[in-house]
């Protein structure tokens, strides 16, 4: 089992998008998999076409160890996929794990047990407890990072988190994933370049494109695989699939 968390406090900048795609992809390639919605804004459960506000339970009665994981994970559209969903009530579960000691490893003791090919986790845009507990729980975690000017100056925040946890030996492998790249802007390229020399091989091959189909389908409930299969967003989501399965 590998679990990888999406991450970056930016807001944004394609953790959803990434996530709810490369657990589809991955589910595609023959996987079994769940994604975990830790975002109180419940975006991945959404696109996935759930009813956020009419969940019998959520990821909040598991973080505040009133409901074992298990129990409220449900199937989705894609085969081999299952969400384990969220809405706003996780704002309790944010709060309240502030002044509980060993915050940080809750998720991570009730993900180990399970048995799945990958657990991918979405996380809110704030380091906050949700985000600490998704990359302790985490193998890997990916961060996606939108071409644009200060793209840079924001990733230093989240390197020094992670390399408070390496300090602690929780140490997920660093990946970079390039989102929203526009070819026809000179900034692209620009800023293209200077991640990779700064961040070098940990940055993925393969960069997602802007496609206005990836905006579309959340509107339908659906992953770019069952809305438009033949869109660039989607051809970039497969690869990354293989690449991340590689
Ligand atoms: N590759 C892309 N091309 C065009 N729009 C995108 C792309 N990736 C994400 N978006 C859009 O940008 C917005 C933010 O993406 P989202 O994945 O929700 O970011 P985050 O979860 O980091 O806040 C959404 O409207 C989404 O549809
Ligand atoms: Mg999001």
């Amino acid at each position: 089992m590998e679990v990888i968390a999406i991450a970056n406090q930016k807001g944004g900048c394609g953790k959803t998008t990434t996530t709810v795609n490369l657990a589809a992809y991955l589910a595609l390639r023959g996987s079994h998999v769940l994604l975990i919605d830790l975002d109180p804004q419940g975006s991945s459960t959404t696109h996935l076409g759930i009813d956020k506000d009419n969940l019998p339970k959520n990821m909040n009665e598991v973080m505040m160890d009133r409901a074992k994981l298990e129990d409220i994970i449900i199937p989705t559209t894609v085969k081999g996929l299952d969400i384990a969903p969220t809405n706003n009530d996780l704002v309790e579960a944010d709060a309240v794990l502030t002044s509980k000691v060993g915050r940080e490893k809750r998720l991570r003791k009730k993900v180990q047990a399970l048995n799945y090919d990958y657990v991918i986790i979405d996380t809110p845009p704030a380091l906050g407890n949700m985000t600490l507990n998704a990359l302790v729980a985490s193998d890997r975690v990916i961060v996606p990072v939108q071409v644009e000017f200060f793209a840079v100056e924001g990733l230093k925040t989240l390197i020094r988190m992670l390399d408070e946890l390496d300090e602690l030996g929780y140490q997920p492998e660093r990946r970079y994933l390039l989102t929203m790249c526009d070819n026809r802007r000179k900034i692209t390229e620009e800023v293209s370049t200077k991640i990779r020399s700064l961040l070098g091989d940990a940055v993925f091959k393969v960069v997602i494109p802007e496609n206005v189909r990836l905006v579309e389908a959340p509107s339908q409930g659906l992953p770019i695989c069952l809305y438009d299969p033949s869109c660039s967003g989607a051809l970039g989501y497969k690869d990354l699939a293989d690449e991340v399965a590689a």
